[in-house]
């Protein structure tokens, strides 16, 4: 049996979204530039896509913006924060993807930005208190604040965020890679002015996200070239991706309580599994809270003799999730979030499972048992372990 717990990496793609998008891998194939009828029935098909998803969110098709995926999408937001649209401070947290903070350190290095990182509560949310007084300290601000964490889950109230911005004139951009697909956004109710989605993490393809940029601002495409997507992104489209994006959103929001509540109730079951048979793990994060993620539980494992090689033992028992912040040689290393709510413990593994439409409670059965036997046994030291290291 092989069981795939690592669903917030990637999900795997649904077997309707890739019959949408095999027509515009065969027989569909006209530039959508071209103005003759091959070019209009694939300019037409990402036109409907967009459409798809600005009605899902509640927005303008033109407010939409296709890239190449999530980190793009990130990079074009914080990019023509500062570039275009002036901002010479960001404000983020140290629980960012890495595409938000490799991109805000940039600027900072290189004098752009003054970079300030908003404090965390025990829990590792967002202290709302301090947001409101880094906001107060000035200057033109654009704070990047995620939606949904992708290793520890936590969820951020977007709509206070959205709120205290408004009050400090910043711009607001959130990384909602985790949550597009997996939570209702009316974006008329919210005051943000980007959000992103990457197709890939609610059973799209890869290779294709979008970023929505809210009409009161523009910024500047950062691949230069013809004037697609409005001028924001130059180069030929992605056709199959956009399809099979539209498709993926179109589903996901079909059957989004139905999904809620299986993968939330998979969550919970994995919890009280785990309290049930491995006494001494911790879990990180708010995961009992609403406020959390329903597709990702991240827990730190009691400490046992097999910590250092316990994500390659679960993959040889069949078991996909990831993490990691023991490393082998038992010092602490690994996650910036696990760190950043200092939950990173010497000689103990940290973990992240991910669910998804298609885990069922038999699979987390499975993990479970493989969980607690390597927890349990002697140091397991297989052969092909050593080879790998
Ligand atoms: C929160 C978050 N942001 C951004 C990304 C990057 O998305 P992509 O892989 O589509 O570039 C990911 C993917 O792991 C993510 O989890």
């Amino acid at each position: 049996m092989k069981v795939y717990l690592d669903n917030a990496a990637t999900t795997p793609l649904d077997k309707e979204v890739l019959d949408a998008m095999l027509p515009f891998l065969t027989d569909h194939f006209g530039n959508p530039s071209s103005t003759h009828s091959f070019g209009r029935k694939t300019k037409t098909a990402i036109e409907t896509s967009r459409r798809i998803i600005s009605s899902t969110l509640n927005c303008r098709p033109q407010e939409i913006c296709f890239t190449s995926g999530g980190t793009e999408a990130d990079n074009l937001a914080i990019r023509g924060s500062v570039n275009d649209l002036g901002c010479n401070r960001i404000i983020t947290s140290k629980l960012e993807h890495n595409a938000v903070i490799n991109t805000a350190e940039e600027f900072e290095s290189a004098g752009k930005v003054e970079l300030n990182y908003v404090n965390l509560t025990p829990k590792g949310h967002v202290d709302l208190q301090h947001l409101d007084e880094l906001l107060a300290m000035g200057g033109k601000c654009l704070v990047s604040l995620m939606h949904g964490n992708n290793e520890i889950a936590n969820l951020l109230p977007l709509k206070e965020v959205g709120e205290l911005c408004k009050k400090y004139d910043a711009i607001f951009h959130s990384d909602t890679v985790q949550t597009m697909g997996h939570y209702e956004f009316d974006l008329q109710d919210l005051h943000i002015h980007f959000i992103t989605g990457a197709a890939h993490k609610f059973h799209g393809p890869k290779g294709i996200g979008f970023l929505y940029i809210n009409r009161q601002v523009q910024v500047k495409a950062l691949i230069t070239g013809g004037g697609q997507e409005r001028k924001q992104r130059g180069g030929t489209e992605n056709l199959y991706g956009i399809v099979g994006i539209g498709k993926a959103m179109q589903l996901a929001y079909d059957h989004l309580e139905e999904h809620q509540s299986h993968i939330g109730g998979l969550k919970q079951y994995m919890i009280q599994q785990l309290n049930e048979h491995l006494p001494g793990c911790d879990i990180n994060g708010d995961s009992g809270s609403k406020n959390s993620l329903y597709t990702v539980l991240n827990i730190t494992l009691p400490e046992n003799p097999n910590s250092a090689m316990m994500l390659f033992l679960l993959d040889l028992e069949g078991v996909a999730c990831s993490g990691g912040s023991a490393c082998s040689s038992g010092a602490a290393k690994g996650s910036h979030v696990l760190t950043a709510i200092d939950a990173i413990h010497p000689n103990r593994t940290s973990l992240r499972f991910s669910f998804g439409k298609f885990t069922t409670k038999e699979e987390i059965d499975f993990a479970v048992a493989k969980l607690q036997n390597l927890c349990e046994v002697k140091e397991v030291k297989p052969e092909r372990a050593t080879q790998a290291y």
